[in-house]
Formats: C-alpha cells, structure tokens, sequence
C-alpha cells in the first residue's frame, strides 16, 4: 500500500475540477430554494440497523457494499450509503412529522458503497438529494422528477432519458411476484448463479439482471404495469397526466425496478447513454411504508438523488460545462526587506477589504514575481520598491490593459475597488 495514494475508489477533488464541484452546487442550491426545499445535513455514519430495515436485507447494498464496522462501545456503525433512510431518521427524530406536511429536504455529500470501482462507479461518490415527506400527491412524484431534470437542462446537459415505472403496493406486488415466479421457474437452470439465489427471496430483482441469457427469458415476462390495483393504477395514470401536462419527456420502462425494498408506486431513473455501463445519472421513487419501517405512523413520501461525479462525466463529455476559475485582484510585487513588510501590511489590508490579493512567499526575484501574478491572473500587480514607499506610493499595473499608474498607497484600495465596479 502507498501511503500516497488514496483508498481504492475515492478520489481527490481540487483544481479546476473543485470549481465545476463548486458551480453545480450553486446552481443546485438556487434550484432547491426556486422549489421551496431546505438543506438537510446528516451524519455521514448511522446506526447499522437503519440501512438494514430501510433498504432490505435482500438489496445489494445492505448484503455487501456497506461499509459496517463495530465501534469502541460495541455498536455497529455504517457510513451512509445513501441518504433517504437517514432524512426519514432525521425527519421522526425531531418530529418533523408533527409539523407542517409536507416537509421538503434537500442534501448534498458523500456516500459510501463497497463496489467494485470502474469509471462512474466510486466507493466514495456524492449525491444532490431530495426528499418530500408527508403526502402521497402524484404532483408531488412529478415535482421530484422535474426538479433534476430543471438541474440537467440548466447545467446544460442534452442527452438525457427520463425512464419512468410504477411498481404498486405490496398487496399488488404479492399477486404479481408469484405470477412472476411462475414465468421464470422452468427457465431457472439457464439463468446466472445471481439471479438464481435471488429467487425466492426478491424475484423482482432478476428484471435488474444485465446478463444478455438472463434478459432474454425475461423478455416477454409479466409487467407489474398489468397487476396495479385501483389505487396504484389510479396514481400512476395521475403521474403521467401531470407529466404531460407539464411537457416533461419520459419513456415508460413496465421492467424498471429499483434495487431497495423501500419503494412503492412511482420509481424513476435518469440515464445517460454516453457513459457506458454506469448510465444511471440519477434515480429515485415513491416510498410509502419507509416511514412506518423507521418507527413512525404512516407517511408517504417521494425522493430523488442525483450522482455528482456522474452527472460531471456526462457534462464533461458533452465539454460545456467549465466553471471559470476564480480570479485574484491582486498580486503585490516586493524588493524584500522594508517592502516586503509594507506589502504584507497591504495584502492584508486588500483582504479586509474584499479584494483576493497575493504575495510572494517563497523569496523569489521580482521577474518570477511578475511571472506567478500572470499564471495566478491577477487583475492588478502592485508594485512596491523603495521609491515609491518612500514616497507614500504603490504604482498599480492593470494586467488587462497593460496600463500603469502611481497612486498614493492610502487611497489604493478606495481607488482599486472604484475601477473594479
Ligand atoms: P441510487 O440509485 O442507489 O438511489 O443512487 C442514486 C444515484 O447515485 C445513481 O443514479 C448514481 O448516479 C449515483 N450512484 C450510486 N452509486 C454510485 C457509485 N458507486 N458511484 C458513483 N455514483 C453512484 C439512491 O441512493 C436513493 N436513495 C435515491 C432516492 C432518494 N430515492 C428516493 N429518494
């Protein structure tokens, strides 16, 4: 192991990258407040059992991508490895259930899954979430769905698909599951060693299946689309007319499961072709029965979370989205000695005022100084040799214009902030 490079699936993020990070969370934030959510941090661990009860214990996650580990007081711990079972924790903790419905949550950070890393797919990735608790309104299935879709269009993003299902209630999944059962059980031995183990205990997932032999016996299975009862076939028919109201494009997907036990009803995912096997820009759906799971009564609630690396990857490959570096306004030239002390003494007023303002710190001569102000691209260099401290005064070279003037030190900064505006 190198002690200099990262764990295997986490990354560093800096540079010119940090700034694209930086932009899109702006940009989310702005989005967020335009949709009435308010942000929501939560511990990045949780109690095991949450990830346990909330997600499945037949999910892949919770069977082996958590990264679980017992603490020093014998508690078992989880890094979250999504953030809706910690939102809906959060949500009964603090009684948010007792105010105002629905209540609308938005985060944004890091999660944690034990996969096998491969371009898109990290051990530690980030999500933009969002969760709406307290009402069953299919409005609000498609507000979630129009949220990031608002996101991808702003961001600039073009080739995106909208792939929508609904996969009913429990009652109507037992119906369907055993119906499903059915379909598969003379094709079981052709099937992969996954699918097979997964049978019995959660049939549904086998339509996740990517193997081309497996997909090719569930070609022509049962939909959940045709077991719906009046309710859910009631809801969904309501989704799609708010969608189509809304001119939102969507391909409807009837074999679109979701890889947690916690959804009901509407499910939804957000592909990109262009990035290959690990499309799913984002995903989300209805999650009617988390609430009760958790402890508290019943609830019903919709949520969405976007993966922040992938959804860079996709506007990196369609090259528009480039977030301008951050600009210093000043670079302040010194001779050393005197100067030096006067330019620190200048920085640091420049600061005070606002300005993002630099100096030399590793002893260089005034031409590398010159040099790293033009590879910072600082608006302005300050001069300061010993003339003109003698003289009350900094001559001032605007970059841009490759002007210089000379002006008195105490009205430098009054003087820098009137051309800047
Ligand atoms: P999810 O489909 O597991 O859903 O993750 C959502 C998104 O996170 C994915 O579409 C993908 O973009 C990104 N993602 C997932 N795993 C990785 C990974 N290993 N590396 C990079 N990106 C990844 C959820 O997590 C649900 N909690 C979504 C939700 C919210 N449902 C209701 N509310």
């Amino acid at each position: 192991m190198a002690l200099t490079t990262s764990p295997r699936g986490t990354a560093d993020i800096f540079g010119d990258n940090l700034n694209n990070w930086l932009k899109l969370e702006q940009i989310i934030r702005k989005i967020c407040r335009t949709y009435g959510y308010q942000e929501i941090r939560t511990p990045i661990f949780e109690h095991t059992e949450l990830f346990e009860r909330g997600i499945g214990d037949t999910s892949d996650i919770v069977e082996k991508e958590m990264y679980t580990f017992t603490d020093r007081g014998d508690r078992s711990i989880t890094l979250r490895p999504e953030g809706t079972a910690p939102v809906v924790r959060a949500f009964l903790e603090h009684r948010m259930d007792q105010g105002p419905l629905p209540v609308k949550l938005f985060y944004l950070g890091p999660m944690f899954r034990y996969e096998r890393p491969q371009a898109g797919r990290y051990r530690q990735f980030h999500q933009f979430g969002l969760e709406v608790l307290g009402s069953d309104d299919p409005l609000l299935d498609v507000e979630t769905i129009l949220l990031p879709i608002e996101l991808y269009k702003t961001c600039g993003l073009e080739g995106f698909v909208v792939e929508l299902n609904s996969i009913g209630c429990p009652e109507c999944r037992a119906r369907y599951r055993d119906d499903l059962k059915e379909f598969i059980r003379p094709h079981l031995q052709d099937m992969c060693s996954s699918c097979q183990n997964r049978f019995e205990r959660n049939p549904m997932r086998l339509l996740d299946c990517k193997r081309e032999g497996c997909r090719k016996v569930l070609a022509d299975a049962p939909v959940i689309l045709d077991y719906l009862c009046d309710d859910c076939a009631d809801h969904f028919a309501k989704v799609r007319a708010y969608l189509d109201a809304l001119s939102v494009n969507y391909v409807l997907n009837p074999k679109l499961v979701r890889g947690f036990d916690y959804y009901t009803r509407t499910v939804f995912e957000v592909t990109y072709a262009g990035l290959g096997a690990q499309n799913a820009i984002g995903a989300g759906g209805r999650y009617d029965g988390l609430v009760e799971e958790v402890g508290g009564t019943h609830t019903p609630a919709v949520g969405f979370a976007v993966g922040v690396e992938r959804l860079l990857l996709a506007l990196e490959s369609e090259g528009g989205f480039k977030a301008a570096a951050p600009r210093p306004d000043a670079f302040v030239v010194q001779f050393g000695g005197q100067t030096k002390m006067k330019a620190a003494q200048l920085v640091y007023e420049l600061r005070q005022a606002g300005l993002q303002a630099e100096l030399d710190y590793l002893d260089r001569s005034v031409r590398a100084q010159f040099k790293a102000a033009n590879r910072i691209n600082a608006k302005w260099v300050l001069i300061l040799g010993e003339e003109e401290l003698e003289a009350g005064k900094v001559k001032l070279r605007n970059m841009d214009e490759g002007t210089e003037e000379l002006v008195d030190l105490s009205e430098i900064i009054q003087y820098m902030q009137s051309r800047e505006e």
